[in-house]
This record gives C-alpha cells, sequence and structure tokens, in this order.
C-alpha cells in the first residue's frame, strides 16, 4: 500500500479534509497527538479496527482507545456520570482515558470484545481537528508495531507504519512522549489507575478522587492472573536489545556496567553526570537521558532513546531505576516493561 504524507500548513483544516475523508471511508491514518502517535480509523467500523490490529500486528482482543472531540460526545458511545463528568472538567481535552460501561454504538472488534470502552478526547488541535472533520470517533492504538516502543515523531512512525495505513500526518513532536493515563471508573464512582500517565495519582488524589492503584502498574502479573487492562498482558515497549535496570548508587551501577561482558553496551545517564559516565565507562555509549531531577525530560525522551539505542546497534542498554513519585510512577512503568521487569539491585 502507498502511504501518503500529509503536511500541515497554516490552514489547518483545509490540511486535514484528506485524511478525514480516508478515516470517514475506512481507511487508516498516522495522526500525532500530545502523548504519542495514534494509529486512526472509525471507531464504529469494525472492519476498521480490524484493520488496525492488523497494521500493527496486534492481538484483537487488545482493546483500542476511542478518541472524542469533545468530553460530551461521550454520551454516545457510552454510560456516563457525574464522576466521568468531573473528571472531563478537570482534565480533559488532556492526556486521560476513561473506561466505562460501552453503548452498543462501539462495534465489539473495536472494544476487543468487553463490554467497556475507553475513551479519551485529546489536547492536540491536529487530533481534535481530525475527529471533527471526521464526523465519527477515531479508534487508535499507538502507531507503533506491537511490542516496540510507541512513537513520538514523523521518524518514529515512517520506521513502523510506512506502507501498512493510508496516510501519515506529519506532526510535531509529541510533547509529553508517554501515552495517557488510564482510569476505570468503578460502579461505586471510585477509580482504578490502570495505566500511569502525565496526570497522576496524587493530582487525582489532591482533587478529591478515590483512587486506587492496579497492581499491574507496579508488579509483574501472576502465573493465570487476569489484566484489568488486556495491554498489560504483553511484553511491551521493548527495544530490541536488553534493558537492563540496575537499583544502587552511581559508582555501583558504573561497577556493574564496566563488568558486564556484553559487546556493544550502553548507558542512559542523567545530563549532570554525562561527562563522569563517559569517563568511567569507556567502550560504552553514553546516551543523555535529561535532568536528574527532571522526570517530565526523561519521560519525554525514554522511547525515542530506545529506539536509537537499536538504531546504534546496541546489545545491552542500562538505566536506573526511577523513583515512582509523579510522572516518575508513568516512567517506572514504562522502563520496568521495556525490561521485562529485569531490575537488578547492587
Ligand atoms: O496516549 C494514548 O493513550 C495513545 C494515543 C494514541 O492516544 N494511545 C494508546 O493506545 O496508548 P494503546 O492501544 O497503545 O493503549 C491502550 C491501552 C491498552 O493497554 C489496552 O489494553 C487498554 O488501553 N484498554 C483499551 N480499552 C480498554 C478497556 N475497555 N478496558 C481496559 N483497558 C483497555
Ligand atoms: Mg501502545
Amino acid at each position: 500500500m502507498e502511504t501518503k504524507i500529509v503536511t500541515l500548513d497554516t490552514e489547518l483544516e483545509k490540511s486535514l479534509l484528506l485524511p478525514a475523508k480516508i478515516i470517514k471511508e475506512g481507511g487508516l491514518v498516522v495522526f500525532p497527538t500530545e502523548t504519542v502517535y495514534g494509529l486512526g480509523g472509525d471507531a464504529t467500523s469494525p472492519s476498521a479496527a480490524e484493520k488496525i490490529y492488523r497494521a500493527k500486528g496486534r492481538p484483537s482482543d487488545n482493546p483500542l482507545i476511542v478518541h472524542i472531540a469533545h468530553p460530551c460526545d461521550a454520551e454516545n458511545f457510552a454510560f456516563t456520570s457525574d464522576v466521568y463528568y468531573s473528571l472531563a472538567k478537570d482534565f480533559m481535552p488532556g492526556p486521560l482515558t476513561v473506561i466505562l460501561k460501552a453503548k452498543p454504538s462501539i462495534p465489539k472488534e473495536t472494544r476487543g470484545g468487553l463490554d467497556t470502552v475507553a475513551l479519551r478526547c485529546p489536547e492536540n488541535i491536529v487530533a481534535r481537528t481530525l475527529i471533527k472533520l471526521a464526523g465519527v470517533p477515531i479508534a487508535a492504538p499507538s502507531a507503533n508495531l506491537s511490542g516496540s516502543p510507541s512513537p513520538t515523531n514523523l521518524r518514529h512512525v515512517l520506521a513502523d507504519m510506512n506502507g501498512r495505513v493510508d496516510a501519515i500526518i506529519d506532526g510535531s513532536e509529541s510533547e509529553i512522549g508517554l501515552e495517557s493515563t488510564i482510569v476505570k471508573l468503578n460502579d461505586d464512582g471510585s477509580l482504578t489507575l490502570l495505566r500511569p500517565g502525565k496526570i497522576t495519582p496524587e493530582e487525582l488524589f489532591a482533587r478529591g478522587y478515590d483512587i486506587r492503584i492496579s497492581d499491574a502498574v507496579t508488579d509483574e502479573l501472576k502465573d493465570g492472573e487476569v489484566a484489568l487492562s488486556p495491554g498489560l498482558r504483553y511484553k511491551h515497549y521493548a527495544p530490541k536489545a536488553n534493558f537492563v535496570l540496575l537499583e544502587g548508587t552511581i559508582s555501583k551501577i558504573y561497577g556493574y556496567i564496566n563488568n558486564d561482558i556484553s559487546e556493544h553496551r550502553a548507558f542512559f545517564s542523567y545530563e549532570e553526570d554525562l561527562e563522569e559516565s563517559k569517563s568511567k565507562l569507556s567502550g560504552v555509549r553514553i546516551y543523555n537521558f535529561g535532568k536528574k531531577d527532571s522526570k517530565e525530560e526523561q519521560a519525554h525522551r525514554l522511547f525515542s532513546l530506545l529506539r536509537d539505542a537499536d538504531e546504534d546497534g546496541c546489545d545491552t542498554v542500562f538505566a536506573a531505576l526511577p523513583e515512582k513519585d509523579g510522572i516518575g510512577l508513568a516512567l517506572y512503568n514504562r522502563m520496568i516493561r521495556a525490561a521485562a521487569h529485569k531490575i537488578i539491585r547492587l
């Protein structure tokens, strides 16, 4: 399939007419959002959902997030509640996905067979204008091939999706770099955090929500345990290289990496430690992971650096295990999964 690359000019709506038409007619379009790029199709069409699973190489029992242009559009697709509207007022449009009981207007193919649906109203103006012009909600998982890190710029999207979709919108680099926070709205009005993101549990708690963090956010599923969010079952975000997380002082971390016998080693160093890392770790490729106290910067860089390390032929990539506070929880969650839960405590 030939993939059309759509560039944006000052008249946004005009440049989005073609991609909107493609969605309306059942085709696939990759579009930017503030979190990561999405691989979109008409969420009301079973065949578009099947095309998405095929293009991504994703098992069709792993449901898709349905993107809407306005929080109130949720009425058409799900059973809402006061808590939903309170979340909408506090955080939408923005990087929050809410799981609600589904109405039949969203076919079971989009929902991966579940009786719930994941709804998100993105803040990115390109994404929202595209949804409005298409006139249908857009089902979109992250636009990576299943198993590889989510794409945060056009180069990543082209590497995974060129030739697999009808069009790719050339938007800017994703601001946040990690996928949306996912919360499930329970019948008693409480929330369960299924996937951490930029909107943190601390923030939800401070606004008065009754929120509980699902064990699967930080721990490996035990044999036979059922994941609340099907995506949590799969190894995710994983680079081809072996990604290893180290917990300990920086000198112990250097010592461990120096003793490792892999041929092409790499280390994600904090910006302040770059010079020291280069001098202590000879023969190891050093990447700048951002400032030590800026988890936002690290979140923004993680997926991109994992891809760079693969392109550069690294076979073992080391990083320090992050703290779990604030957006650190999202970083921790993506990093332990990229490392397939391998943490070495020094
Ligand atoms: O930031 C994001 O959320 C991006 C952009 C494109 O919006 N999308 C994204 O989609 O990350 P995806 O498909 O890569 O991740 C969606 C996750 C999966 O783990 C899936 O299992 C879960 O959401 N999910 C979707 N519907 C669900 C449901 N009804 N119940 C529980 N989990 C659900
Ligand atoms: Mg994904």
